[in-house]
């Protein structure tokens, strides 16, 4: 693969985590950046959580709170609903506490400047990884706009073009901040879309699981991490896995041929009253010619899956 600049935005949340693990793991992946939304978790916790994931997994890059709520609605509410459930009290499956608290500080800048920051003094084109709402990433174009040049990229774990987790039609990262979705899917900078279409079907089994806690103490890690998620999964959908929604987008730029892609024009409805937060998806051959947006159908679990057990060998 080309070696490629990235920042992770992140909501982390137990499938971040196997994102951040696949992603330290990758030699041709320089992980400019680490910033933190709202989301799984209110922002603080999100924060911490992945400051204690980076440095289990040893990257070396500044992390940075960002956005506590969403740009119109009104801030979540973390104490019910299905994120406890999934990702634990903590945001990381309860064994958030196994992990040594964050040696590093958080930046003193925030998520949008920090994103700001690295992009200005990046010796490439970056990639902005977005595992969860929006909301940094739209911050981030509207108050640099100037910056959006050096963006290659935006690959974001999100949307559906049929289905929803939040609603029947409405998937949660987008879900969670309509408006900011609609900033970032407006904005010229080609995107790659990781929705539910095609993450759904990449599970990790339990077997698969110990398997990656057999090949290191950070698999072990990642082993428990998910076993909520797992739990949920099964008792609710009778799902064979926990599902690595997040994963998507970094084994996309691992091995592009993990994914199928098409391209696509997406625009995100802000005023349904059954389905605001839908990414309403125009497949017409008409419309897509000059689209810059592809989104991600189907992947190849079994693929996706060996990169996982090889990136958790690498942290012997
Ligand atoms: O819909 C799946 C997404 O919501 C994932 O990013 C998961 O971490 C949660 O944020
Ligand atoms: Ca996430």
């Amino acid at each position: 693969m080309t070696e490629k600049y990235i920042i992770m935005d992140v909501d982390t949340g137990v499938d971040d985590s196997m994102a951040l693990m696949l992603a330290g793991a990758c030699k041709d992946l320089h992980i400019l950046a680490l910033t933190c939304t709202y989301g799984n978790n209110e922002v603080e916790k999100t924060t911490r959580n992945t400051q204690k994931i980076a440095e289990l997994l040893g990257i070396d890059a500044p992390v940075a709170m960002g956005a506590v709520r969403p740009m119109i609605d009104p801030p979540m509410d973390f104490s019910g609903g299905l994120g406890p459930m999934i990702h634990g009290l903590d945001g990381l499956g309860n064994v958030g506490d196994r992990l040594q608290e964050p040696v590093h500080p958080v930046s003193e800048l925030k998520a949008p400047d920090l994103m700001a920051e690295v992009i200005r003094k990046a010796p490439e084109m970056v990639t902005i990884v977005a595992t969860g709402p929006l909301t940094n990433v739209a911050a981030f174009l509207l108050s640099w706009p100037e910056l959006a040049d050096k963006v290659e990229l935006i690959a974001l774990m999100g949307g559906a073009a049929y289905g929803g987790n939040l609603a029947f039609t409405v998937e949660a990262n987008i879900g969670h901040d309509p408006e900011a979705a609609a900033v970032v899917f407006h904005s010229s900078i080609p995107k790659v879309v990781f929705g539910l279409d095609a993450t759904m079907g990449v599970y990790i089994t339990d077997e698969e699981r110990v398997a990656m806690a057999e090949k290191s103490a950070v698999g072990a890690f990642m082993k428990d991490c998910l076993q909520p998620y797992a739990d949920t999964y099964r008792q609710l959908a009778n799902w064979p896995g926990a599902v690595l929604h997040d994963s998507l987008p970094v084994a996309w730029l691992i091995d592009p041929d993990t994914v199928t892609l098409k391209p696509v024009v997406i625009d995100i409805e802000l005023n349904g009253r059954l389905n605001r937060g839908a990414t309403v998806c125009d497949f017409n051959s008409n419309h897509t010619a000059d689209t810059n947006t592809l989104i991600a159908m189907q992947a190849d679990r079994e693929k996706i899956i060996a990169l996982h057990l090889e990136a958790a060998g690498h942290y012997q």
